[in-house]
């Protein structure tokens, strides 16, 4: 049985601290001990990993491999099942995410309206391309089938935005306030 399967106190002797190498740890501390304390509130309820690994994610923005084994021990299940159930769902991701996520919208409307002029001038500006992540880390690129405001083609969302009528020409100056 893994250590953090007892109580918050014991569980913080381990997940990620001793015994871990400080390359293999991306967690901060104050990110471990939040996840204590999801893994302590549903460790006892039956079927609550997506949630634990939902409000994980929330927390630590992705799982390295140090979030993956405090779960498994705080769940008490072998990590290759959380590792699978990770890699399974694209809600969860095994790599680092940018601070804000740009989706382009490639349904069809949007195509005949230009957004792959939109999506090239952003690729070439910051070396992504869709489904990828700048390497600052500032932006990730996602294509997304219509985001149900075809009035407005083409489409993108930055974060919570909603930009209408977007081209390569104003893409870039748009985006600059994303810092
Ligand atoms: S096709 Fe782009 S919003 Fe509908």
């Amino acid at each position: 049985m893994g250590c953090c399967n007892h109580s918050h106190d014991e569980a913080s002797h381990c997940c990620g601290q001793a015994g871990t190498s400080s390359e293999m740890t991306a967690m901060s501390e104050e990110q471990r001990e939040r996840v204590l304390d999801i893994i302590a509130r549903h460790r006892d309820t039956p079927g609550a990993l997506i949630t634990v690994l939902r409000e994980a994610q929330a927390v630590v923005g992705y799982f390295p491999p140090d979030l993956i084994e405090c779960i498994a021990e705080g769940m008490n299940i072998p990590g290759s099942d959380v590792f699978g159930v990770v890699s399974f769902y694209s809600l969860f991701s095994l790599t680092p995410k940018g601070r804000h996520t740009i989706k382009v919208c490639t349904g069809t409307a949007c195509y005949v309206k230009g957004i792959r002029e939109v999506i090239n001038r952003i690729a070439s500006e910051y070396g992504i391309r869709e489904g990828e992540t700048t390497e600052d880390r500032r932006f990730d690129l996602e294509g997304v089938r219509c985001l149900g405001a075809c009035g407005l083609a083409p489409v993108m969302v930055v974060g919570g935005d909603t930009h209408g009528e977007v081209s390569a020409d104003r893409v870039l100056e748009l985006l600059k306030k994303y810092a």
